[in-house]
């Protein structure tokens, strides 16, 4: 195999609006993220993943995409995304863009002329306009459809900002194609393919017994035809370079389910070369539930050539320290232990980089950093928030400003005095910069894990006891963590642990070791 690099590589993800501003107006872009380039580098990660920067009304933080060849002008222009691939390219870093296919804006000038142009018209085609709604309901709250001035209702499995394209119509597929080239052309690695299990839906539109969303198959998600169209998309990244680097571009599919079988299908040869795996972070600190999720895992990829990216973290997700610390985010009134949230988000990380395969890093993760849950309703942002009248906090928390430097706010991240999400004012011992000059910090931790993962070699489980987590990775690599109350005996070179080893492994501390 001569470059399926994607194959065993960390890749880290940039949420644009939150990384690095550059041009001084509280809010990321590209300038920020090129001066951040050197981070990136020193880290250790071999390529960056960036969420949207199209022209957007930034709706839902840019997933609502109204131009998919071109760069807002609060994240730069296509020259800055261009001066980044390069700049990236020569520190070995390979860029990964987000292609939203299941939906756009409707500021997008094709969902302009379907309003103008009226039912019954080929503009309104490429969308799913019908003159009753079903009983469909939007992942974000409330109905799945919005009418018209005409009397006229179209489909959006999120925000009523983000009509839903209709694939059944050629030319929605043929414009993909184009978008998917434009930005392939542009020297980009990969890419990642939002709500990739969504795109078909069942032309019938039928009503559904439950119509509370679910990420379950259904009559929107999971269609059989997301198989042929994944296979035409592999088709054309592996035309790219094929004498040179077979496989070197590649494409991570978002599919969420709420089983593992769910993602069966698109396990199979010639898909989407890899398949995000969600169900790390879906599964609670417990080792058992822990051990079944990575056998399953393990198990789906092995008789497969797609690779299932491990996760803990991203832009969707309470941030591990506070999910380890206090349970998922329901409610405001959240009882978080940051203290032993971030124990067990150190040893998960050491659980993450162990695994066979690749590993996606959200930013802010190798901080450590907190969900942010006490945001002042007039700053959140999240369409979530808004559909559900706040019953649901969204995710604004973990997509706040990152803090470089300093003690107090906006800790480097930009010469505004605020930025565009308010940070905390506890982020002073979280810095990039205090945690560079601390040995011990969690971003120590990452970039040496990053550094001494092991590469290839097979697994093997150990048995430590139930509540251990052990196994090895070809020879003479173990990873161990300890999720009993008892302290366990270290045997072995101490390559790395996540916490201080106090007359051995303690609780919800995790050890690599050579034997
Ligand atoms: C994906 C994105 C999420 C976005 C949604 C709708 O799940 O990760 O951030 O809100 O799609 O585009």
């Amino acid at each position: 195999m001569l470059s399926q690099w994607w194959r065993d590589a960390v890749v880290y993800q940039v949420y644009p609006r939150s990384f690095a501003d550059g041009s001084g107006d509280g809010t990321g872009d590209f300038a920020g993220a090129l001066a951040r380039l050197p981070y990136l580098a020193d880290l250790g990660v071999e390529a960056v993943w960036f969420s949207p920067f199209y022209p957007s009304p930034l709706a839902d933080g840019g997933y609502d995409v109204a131009d998919y060849c071109d760069v807002d002008p609060r994240f730069g222009t296509l020259a800055d995304f261009d001066a980044f691939v390069a700049a990236a390219a020569g520190h070995g870093i390979r860029v990964i863009v987000d292609i939203v296919p299941n939906h756009c804006s409707s500021a997008h000038p094709a969902f302009q002329a379907a309003l103008e142009a009226g039912p019954g018209s080929p503009e309104r085609d490429l969308f799913i306009f019908r003159d009753q709604p079903n009983n469909w309901q939007s992942i974000f709250g409330g109905p799945a459809w919005t009418q018209v001035a005409d009397g006229q209702w179209y489909l959006h499995l999120f925000d009523s900002s983000q009509p839903d394209w209709n694939w059944r119509n050629p030319a929605v597929p043929a414009m993909f194609e184009k978008v998917i080239r434009f930005w392939l052309d542009r020297g980009v690695a990969g890419l990642r393919v939002d709500v990739a299990h969504g795109l078909f839906k069942d032309p019938d539109l039928p009503d559904v017994p439950d119509p509370a969303p679910s990420d379950r198959p259904s009559p929107w998600f999971h269609r059989p035809e997301l198989i042929g169209h994944y296979a035409s998309w592999r088709a054309i990244l592996d035309s790219y370079s094929p004498d040179v680097f077979p496989g070197e571009r590649t494409a991570v599919g978002e599919f969420w389910g709420t089983e593992i079988t769910h993602l069966e299908p698109y396990f199979r040869p010639g898909g989407m070369p890899q398949a995000f795996n969600f169900f790390l972070f879906q599964t609670a600190w417990d080792a058992a539930a822990l051990r079944h999720t990575i056998t399953t895992s393990i198990g789906l990829a092995a008789e497969s050539d797609v690779v299932a990216p491990w996760v803990i973290s991203n832009h969707d997700v309470v941030r591990p320290v506070t999910r380890y610390g206090g349970g998922p985010l329901a409610a405001r009134d959240l009882d978080v232990d940051v203290a032993l949230g971030t124990r067990r988000a150190r040893a998960a990380a050491l659980l993450l980089l162990a695994l066979p395969g690749s590993a996606y890093v959200y930013q802010g993760e190798e901080l450590g950093l907190p969900e942010v849950i006490d945001i002042p309703d007039a700053f959140r942002d999240d369409p979530v928030f808004h559909r559900t009248g706040g019953a649901r906090l969204g995710r604004d928390g973990c997509r706040v400003p990152i803090p470089w430097s300093g003690a107090s706010k906006p800790y480097g991240f930009t010469e505004a005095e605020s930025t565009w999400l308010p940070q905390p004012t506890t982020w002073g011992p979280l810095t990039v910069e205090a945690q560079q000059a601390d040995p011990g910090s969690t971003l120590n931790l990452y970039k040496r894990a990053i550094a001494a993962r092991p590469r290839g070699g097979g697994f093997a489980w150990l048995d430590r006891g139930d509540d251990v987590i052990a196994f090895t990775r070809g020879d003479g690599f173990t990873c161990v963590v300890n999720l009993s109350a008892e302290t366990l005996p270290v045997e072995g070179e101490v390559i790395l642990a996540s916490g201080p080893l106090e007359g051995g492994l303690p609780q919800d501390t995790a050890v690599w070791l050579r034997s």
